[in-house]
């Protein structure tokens, strides 16, 4: 297996999904007896799905709160806060996953891309998102306290933009690693590479000129246009897959 060279010249950026957190007890969404086989991504993770049945959504993302506070991070999450402590700013972590579980691993430099399972905010005024642990029991729907609104789980769904703010940071990165003459290395993994822009990150990688590697348990739908293909559990190859120079 090729082995993935962390020196003084590199500049990581990783992308991971769901497949990350898969070994911690987080079920992932596509896939055997992912959240998408048993739920209409549409009534629970849609602007429209919130507008039609409020308590429904809060019920399910209820649910994955209290499944995500009940479990712990795995080796995989630890060996990228082991990178990270390596390369310091020339490491950043986007992540699709919105378990926490890399920060409460201890990575720091972190780009939570869908938003945050443990964040509410309100549906209609600017108040600013608030850390929100609450497991509401079935049929609430909160309110906020500035304006009476419904509340809202802190989560990019689909038919939503990301925060372009989040996304300036992950071409900064890349820019910033091109400027400095340094090598720039993009690692994707536990990603089944369904879901844009995070499966388009590769593309501006490599267009940049920077090594790419993918370490995932099945194929995933982007495979082809990563150069390194490591198949396997996030969990047990990522501690061993890189060599610190
Ligand atoms: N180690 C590595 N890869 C794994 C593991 C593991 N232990 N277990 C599963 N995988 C792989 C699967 O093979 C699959 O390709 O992780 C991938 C998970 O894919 P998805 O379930 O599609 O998750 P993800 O790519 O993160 O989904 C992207 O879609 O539903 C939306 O917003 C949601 O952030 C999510 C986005």
């Amino acid at each position: 297996m090729d082995s993935l060279i962390l020196d003084s010249n590199t500049w990581l950026l990783v992308l991971t999904g769901a497949g990350v957190s898969a070994e911690s007890g987080v079920p992932t969404f596509r896939g055997m007896s992912g959240l998408w086989e048993d739920q209409h991504v549409e009534a629970v993770a849609s602007p429209e799905g919130f507008r039609k049945d409020p308590s429904r959504v809060w019920r399910f993302y209820s649910e994955r709160r209290k499944g995500a506070a009940a479990v712990h991070p795995n080796p995989g999450h630890e060996a990228l806060v082991a990178w990270e402590r390596h390369l310091g700013d020339r490491f950043l972590l986007a992540t699709q996953n919105v378990d926490g579980l890399h920060t409460r691993a201890g990575s720091q430099r972190v780009v939570e891309m869908h938003g945050n399972l443990f964040k509410t905010r309100c549906s209609r005024c600017e108040r600013p998102p608030f850390d929100d642990a609450t497991v509401y029991p079935t049929g609430t729907v909160p309110e906020c306290d500035a304006c009476g609104m419904r509340l809202r789980p802190h989560i990019v769904w689909f038919g939503e933009y990301l925060e372009p703010a989040d996304i300036q940071r992950i071409e900064d990165f890349s820019l910033r690693a091109a400027t400095s003459g340094g090598r720039l290395v993009f690692l994707a993994a536990g990603t089944s590479g369904a879901v844009y822009p995070a499966a388009g990150i590769v593309d501006q990688v490599r267009k940049a000129g920077g090594e790419t590697w993918l370490v995932n348990l099945d194929p995933a739908e982007n495979s082809s246009r990563f150069e390194h293909r490591v198949v396997g559990k996030s969990g047990e190859v990522l501690p061993t897959l890189a060599k610190l120079a």
